[in-house]
């Protein structure tokens, strides 16, 4: 099946998970929700924002938060830097690890960053500068990667000329996002070709319409090594309404581990915490994987 031995599991549920939930959940149980995620096994784990706090309220406790985690050796902690004010505060709360997020779109630039694409690069310039002076890694999303819904299909061209130009930055890595869940296999993978180079690619699936396990099949197929994934299937996006949870890390567990991939994950572990993370936002999790263990 051309398949990888090993995937690094990129875990956004405390990030992107909670920045679209409505109930607003305390400053220790994020810190809680984080820790029991490393101890579940995963290495990456994005803990929060330092973007406006007007923008997304669910985040404003950001510089609480990093003050209050216990990193773990052997796990980063990246989080979102939109600007320079962003990455002041990140380096004032000791980050390691930054992601910047662009789009492929004029549309949603605008939404999300309040910029337009021209002005989103400049904006992200001096803060990759900055973060590779001072020895961090940097990611970069690319939001709308495949279809905008105000701008609908995103062309291959277009959201490949936006991700190089985010690469030759100097960021690490591309995660593509399928930010409001349309892509389907076939996409992915005319995607993922015209890269050319599969090696500085992540991917990032929304599962609105259901494809986001056949997507990441899809991505493996096509030399993806780093896949996100959302505990419990958490999240959305509160710029694009159109956006639902994440592929759950659970469901991306259960078919790593039937395909035969290693990850370093302890499903159970993440079934619970994403059971226990139910409790706290007082609805179920929208993940088949846990849905399927709390009924057996
Ligand atoms: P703006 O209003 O244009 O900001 O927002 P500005 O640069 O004009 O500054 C206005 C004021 O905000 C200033 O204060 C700044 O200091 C302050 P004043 O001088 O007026 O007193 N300010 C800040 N304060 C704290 N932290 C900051 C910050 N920046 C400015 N970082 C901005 C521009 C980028 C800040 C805003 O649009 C923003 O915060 N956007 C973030 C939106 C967001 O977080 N969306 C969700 C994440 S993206 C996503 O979910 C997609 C993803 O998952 C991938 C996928 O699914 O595709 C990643
Ligand atoms: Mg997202």
């Amino acid at each position: 099946m051309n398949l990888p031995e090993q995937v690094t599991i990129y875990e956004v549920g405390a990030r992107d998970g909670l920045q679209n939930e409505k109930t607003a959940i305390p400053v220790e149980v994020k810190a809680e929700f984080i820790g029991r995620l490393a101890d579940a096994g995963l290495t990456a784990i994005e803990a929060t924002s330092f973007v406006h706090p007007k923008w997304v309220p669910q985040l404003a406790d950001a510089d609480e938060l990093m003050a209050e985690l216990e990193r773990r050796p052997g796990v980063n902690y990246p989080v979102l830097v939109p600007n320079e004010r962003g990455m002041g505060r990140a380096l004032a709360a000791g980050v390691g690890e930054i992601a910047i997020f662009a789009s492929a779109t004029e549309a949603f630039a605008r939404k999300n960053l309040n910029r337009s694409m021209d002005e989103q690069y400049a904006m992200f310039e001096p803060v990759v500068s900055r973060a590779l002076a001072e020895g961090m890694r940097v990611r970069v999303y690319l939001s709308m990667a495949f279809g905008d819904p105000w701008e609908g299909d995103v062309p291959i061209p277009q959201a490949v000329a936006a991700g190089k130009r985010l690469l030759e930055m100097g960021c690490y890595q591309l995660s593509l996002g399928d930010t409001i869940g349309v892509g389907t296999a076939g996409h992915v993978q005319e995607l993922i070709a015209a890269f050319g180079d599969p090696s500085a690619l992540a991917v990032h699936f929304h599962d609105t319409y259901g494809q986001a396990l056949a997507n990441t099949l899809a991505a493996l197929q096509a030399g993806v090594t780093t896949v996100d994934a959302s505990a419990g299937g958490l999240g959305g996006c509160p710029y694009a309404k159109s956006a639902t949870g994440n592929l759950a890390t659970e469901d991306l567990v259960w078919m790593l581990d039937g395909l035969g991939i290693r990850h370093g994950v302890s499903l159970d572990s993440l079934v619970e915490t994403s059971t226990w993370m139910a409790g706290h936002l007082g609805r179920p999790s929208p993940s088949r994987v846990v849905t399927a263990r709390s009924n057996s």
